[in-house]
């Protein structure tokens, strides 16, 4: 049973509400660009062009089926992060209810999730920068332009931009998330400046003809479309993963994560009725900038300009988000024993897990390096979506073992909406490749193995001295 064994939810609200090291300087609106910072990104400005592809001018069904899906799971994340304001996610909520194994498994994914995630995105980051730079008649040497293999028949070795950029980032959160919010933020309104600009032009261009057939490929090409696109959404718990640095996390960590994922889910549809409506979908293959390319076709030159610099904008806060939720998880799991302790060292001066930041960084950026997009994307989706079935699932769980612990927002249509969010989930899942699936089982037996030959005797739960 020691598997099982669960921290205590009263000494983590106690430790929470004293303060446990890290800075407190988030507020609601913060969260919710730290939100939108995370969700707006390669989802949108690149993988728009595969689902248009694949699901046809249904596109528009296919994002609001995954915004349905992530919806039912933010409800669920909602009532966690505002009864447990601790740094850590999901993996730190299922530590209290579903027990230390499943905890690390969760704690796992969700490495694989952000780590991955910011590889991708940077690689989405280069695409765009490059074919900002080619308009200036600039470029880089090619062998420097993308992943191994990532390109057929062009020899590449390294994605410098890249790497680049995340090393750029890991710098900035590497001292301290005030400085590196307030860039957030003004990152977060270029970009969303730059999604209405998309609408507001667009919608001028969209010949209705273009939105026939509506379903060229059926409902398995908007399931199919709509299991990709959930990438698009993937970001608003990263929100949750900076509780521990928040000023009011009951009030604030709530309306951080709907508002933010209720913004996006709008702006996506929009988009997707937009450039579907002025390009045929058919003809979005191969196109690595979907959104600018729209523009193009309907003559905006100087605005699709504007947004392949918005885009190379927009999408370093993802790749901030994303690093940062990692390294928070990784903080919390080296605090109770799971990792080794010098991964959640504070800096005196900063106040930030500085080690972990920049090894982190430096991992996850080359990767995104050596490894092209196609096959990052493909495995991020499987374990963020495991990990959204198992925070629906732990809602439910401590619904019934701790019915009256303070909550200061309930998830709404308990039990159904937590099995909804799960069945929404899974489905999803079911419609991922084979190799994703077998990939995400290879993962998941590492950690085991990681799990039962070091974490499992060193956890301070095990030793009698938790963190919390
Ligand atoms: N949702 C994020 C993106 O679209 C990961 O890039």
């Amino acid at each position: 049973m020691s598997l099982f064994r669960k921290k205590n939810i009263e000494h983590m609200l106690k430790a929470s509400a004293q303060g446990a090291g890290l800075k407190k300087a988030l507020g609601a609106l913060d969260l919710t660009f730290l939100g939108i910072g995370a969700i707006i990104g390669t989802g949108i400005f690149v993988l728009t062009g595969t689902g248009a592809v694949q699901a046809g001018p249904a596109l528009m069904v296919s994002f609001l089926i995954a915004a349905v899906a992530c919806c039912f799971a933010a409800l669920a994340y909602a009532e966690f992060a505002s009864t447990f304001p601790v740094a850590g996610s999901i993996y730190t909520y299922s530590y209290a209810t579903l027990g230390e194994v499943v905890a690390w498994i969760i704690g796992w994914d969700l490495m694989l999730e952000y780590g991955l995630a910011s590889s991708a995105v940077s690689v989405g980051w280069s695409g765009y920068l490059q074919s900002l730079l080619s308009g200036f008649g600039l470029s880089l040497p090619v062998e420097l332009t993308a992943a191994p293999g990532a390109v057929p028949g062009v020899t590449t070795f390294f994605n410098l931009p890249a790497f680049f950029v995340m090393m750029a980032i890991t710098a900035l959160l590497s001292i301290g998330v005030r400085e590196s919010t307030r860039i957030n933020n003004v990152m977060v309104a270029i970009k969303v400046t730059v999604v209405l600009l998309v609408i507001a032009v667009g919608v001028f261009h969209v010949t209705p003809a273009n939105w026939h057939p509506f379903m060229p490929n059926g409902w398995s090409g908007v399931f199919g479309a709509a299991a990709v696109m959930f990438f698009a959404f993937i970001g608003f718990d990263a929100v949750s993963s900076a509780a521990e640095e928040v000023k009011v996390p009951k009030r604030d960590l709530p309306i951080g994560i709907i508002a933010s994922l209720a913004v996006c889910a709008v702006l996506y549809v929009a988009v997707a009725a937009v450039v579907t409506g002025i390009v045929p979908s058919a003809q979005f293959a191969n196109i690595g900038h979907p959104v600018s390319y729209a523009l193009q076709v309907a003559g905006q030159t100087w605005v699709a300009g504007f947004i392949d610099l918005g885009a190379v904008l927009g999408m370093l806060t993802v790749i901030l988000v994303m690093s940062y939720g990692q390294t928070r998880i990784i903080f919390a799991m080296s605090r109770d024993g799971l990792l080794p302790a010098r991964l959640s060292k504070v800096h005196p001066r900063y106040s930030t897990p500085f080690l972990t930041t920049w090894l982190v960084g430096i991992f996850f950026g080359l990767i995104g390096a050596l490894v092209p997009l196609k096959v990052l994307a493909e495995l991020i989706n499987i374990g963020t979506l495991a990990a959204f079935s198992m925070v629906s699932i732990a809602v439910l769980i401590l619904r019934r073992t701790h019915p009256h612990l303070p909550r200061a927002f309930r998830c709404p249509g308990v039990p159904v909406v937590p099995i909804l969010a799960v069945a929404s989930c899974l489905f999803l899942m079911l419609n991922l490749a084979l190799f994703t699936w077998l990939a995400f089982f290879a993962w998941t037996a590492i950690g085991l193995l990681i799990y039962f030959f070091y974490s499992r005797s060193r956890s301070r739960l095990a030793r009698g001295t938790p963190s919390h």
